[in-house]
């Protein structure tokens, strides 16, 4: 079996994670006794700065018959964030009907949150949980504008959109989710203060979890949520929350599990009707751009995810394997975001050679 994967590397660290990535993937993929025919799409800000557009005009129609897509991070400090994100990751997330966004969160053994008492050597500070974030709509809707630009009586509306099937699709996910897991949702909303949509996303929850009499529900508003996921992280098992919630939700999950250069993330549309998209959790990272240390982790993990979504179950496992050991193995190298003085290469190096 071969699979047709798009990459878009985009921009910053995005192109260093991307390419350093891609042999690991093929590997696995080999050893698995399938193989990955990559396209890549050097679609991106500087495109943007020599042509006014992130991706080309048909680019959404390029990309819709591949089989899944790996994008590494778009965003560049000449360019003001909304223009990058909105002219490339919203439409594919958007238009692909992506509605799905899994993004788990683990502490590895090796790794040290900077949380107190959460480290390998202890017993119940494990930790291990997975938040599905709504993909396409909620606070990301794109719904809104801005009037009298310039003057004091300047006005601008953004509101969130909350579709019963959108809402519905997401909380069914994280349900699903759940009974693989520990059987515990977490309903992460705030109700109190907004009335309308959350208050409906709250009854679709509870009609959902009518239907899974075996996992337990909790429900917590956002602040609190952000409270306890750093107060008793250990005790989440599956969280579902609005496009927004579950953006910030999603960076404490990658802090509180030692790094934002180990989060993964999968995009998934339920159908199959398009490609779903996976990339790490975090952006291009301006920062260290350039410098070769760039932590690959995450992107190797999302490749994992892809190769879950294509049911291609060994090279989603020899991946994650490779990716506990090394973690484990206090002698591996390791990128400075983990306290290490390993570059981007000698971390993939080494993971190639336990692969
Ligand atoms: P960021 O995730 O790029 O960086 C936050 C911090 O984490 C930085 O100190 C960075 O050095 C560190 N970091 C991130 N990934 C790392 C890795 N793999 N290895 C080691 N350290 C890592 O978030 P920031 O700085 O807020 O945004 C930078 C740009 O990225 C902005 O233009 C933003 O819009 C964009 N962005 C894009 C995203 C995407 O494409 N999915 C997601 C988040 C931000
Ligand atoms: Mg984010």
């Amino acid at each position: 079996m071969a699979y047709d994967i798009a990459t878009i590397p985009g921009d910053g660290i995005g192109v260093e994670v991307v390419e350093a990535a891609r042999p690991l993937l093929e590997l696995s993929a080999d050893d698995a006794g399938c193989a990955i025919e990559w396209t890549e799409y050097d679609w991106g800000t500087e495109r943007y700065l020599e042509t006014g557009g992130m991706m080309p005009e048909d680019g959404l129609d390029r990309l819709a018959d591949h089989d899944a897509i790996l994008l590494g991070a778009v965003g560049h400090p000449d360019v003001p964030d909304h223009v990058t994100l909105r002219g490339l990751m919203l439409p594919i997330r958007k238009t692909f009907d992506q509605q799905i966004c899994k993004r788990p969160a683990v502490l590895y053994e090796g790794v040290e949150s900077p949380l107190r008492g959460y480290d390998s050597e202890s017993d119940d500070g494990d930790i291990d949980f997975v938040v599905f974030r709504e993909n396409t709509e909620g606070e990301y809707a794109d719904v809104g504008g801005r009037a009298h630009v310039g003057f004091d009586h300047e006005v601008a509306v953004q509101s969130a959109v909350y579709t019963r099937t959108g809402t519905e699709a997401i909380v069914r996910a994280a349900f699903e989710e759940a009974k693989r897991r520990e059987q515990r949702v977490t309903n992460v909303t705030k109700s109190n203060a907004q009335a309308y949509g959350m208050v409906m996303w709250d009854e679709i929850v509870e009609e959902v979890a009518a239907e899974f009499p075996n996992v337990t529900v909790d429900r917590l508003l956002v602040d609190a949520a952000s409270m306890d996921l750093i107060r008793r992280p250990d005790e989440f098992d599956v969280i579902v929350a609005s496009n927004l919630f579950g953006d910030i939700l999603t960076d404490i999950g990658a802090i509180v599990t030692g790094s934002m250069g180990l989060a993964p993330s999968a995009n998934i549309n339920r159908e199959g009707a398009y490609p779903s998209m996976f990339e790490p959790v975090h952006g291009s990272a301006p920062d260290i751009e350039g410098e070769g240390v760039a932590n690959p982790l995450a992107t190797v993990l999302s490749g994992a995810m892809l190769f879950e979504h294509l049911d291609e179950r060994d090279a989603a496992d020899s991946l994650h394997r490779a990716v506990e050991e090394q973690l484990a193995d206090p002698e591996a190298p390791r990128t400075p975001d983990l306290g290490g003085h390993g570059t981007t290469a000698d971390v993939i190096t080494d993971l190639r050679d336990r692969l």
